[in-house]
């Protein structure tokens, strides 16, 4: 089971809202325009949460499909498409164990800030999944936090006001490896969530992918201003790497 569902489950309403957008926007648009899906695509968003980025991918006119392990973020989700007057099917699934889908269906799947809470089997068992309901030729979009935010010497590593703070839950982590961190994490309005998650290397989602059929095409790296790792909802373009996004293909 993944990490720190309990911050889902009792706090939908907060993630239900764009105010939860805080560092994390430049990952999410970043993340649309690789991913660029088309009109007409049938694509998943894997880990959807409250469904906003499953909205904005079915308003491109691709058939969106989105899951999420919370039942409370399914509903939320639901609700929200229905107010958008989007047709979005939602699932509640578990995507480190089984994809309710059929195989070869989706000519995407998007994954954005969601294999920090899964351990490294669980994002093993995803990508494998990924790979069974995914066409030749469809596109595996991963985007998650980058190292620099845990490492020693980093802003979220010092204890200082930051939108996230990162403590580790072993002496020494060593950042070739995945491990586990306390995160705290501030909204634009000040509030704190207190979960564990997951620090994943690169090599490890490409070692993955690779394993499961996949060639990764294109990496990038999105960074923020020194001013956005202090001050909640100031990200800017350039500074500190906050978020890596790797994108591969079905083979
Ligand atoms: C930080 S939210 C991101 C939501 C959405 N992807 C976005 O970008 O706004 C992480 C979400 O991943 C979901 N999640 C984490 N591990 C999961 C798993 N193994 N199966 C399904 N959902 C998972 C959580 O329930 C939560 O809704």
């Amino acid at each position: 089971m993944p990490t720190s569902q309990h911050v889902y489950t009792q706090q939908t309403q907060f993630w239900s809202t764009e105010r939860a957008y805080v560092l994390g926007d430049i990952a999410r648009a970043a993340g649309h325009r690789l991913f660029a899906a088309q009109p007409g695509e049938v694509v998943l968003d894997a880990g959807c949460g409250a469904g906003l980025e499953t909205i904005k991918l079915a308003r491109t006119g691709a058939r969106a499909c989105g899951c999420d392990l919370s039942h409370e973020m399914i509903d939320a989700a639901r609700n929200k498409s229905l107010q958008e007057k989007q047709d979005i099917s939602f699932d509640v699934a578990n995507i480190a164990e089984h994809l309710p889908y059929a195989d070869a269906v989706f000519d995407g799947i998007f994954c954005n800030a969601v294999l920090i809470h899964d351990s490294p089997d669980e994002c093993q068992r995803f990508i494998a999944e990924a790979a069974r309901v995914m066409s030749k030729g469809g596109r595996l979009l991963i985007s998650v936090m980058h190292p620099y935010l845990y490492q020693e010497g980093s802003p979220n590593r010092l204890n200082q006001a930051s939108w996230a703070q990162y403590t580790p839950l072993e002496a020494n982590p060593d950042l070739t490896q995945s491990c586990q961190f306390q995160e705290i994490y501030r909204n634009s309005a000040g509030k704190e969530f207190v979960s564990d998650v997951w620090y994943h290397p690169e090599p490890m989602f490409r070692a993955m992918m690779l394993q499961n059929g996949f060639c990764p095409v294109h990496e990038q790296n999105l960074c923020v201003t020194p001013e956005a790792l202090s001050l909640a909802n100031a990200s800017g373009p350039y500074g500190y790497p906050a978020f890596y996004q790797i994108m591969a293909t079905k083979l």
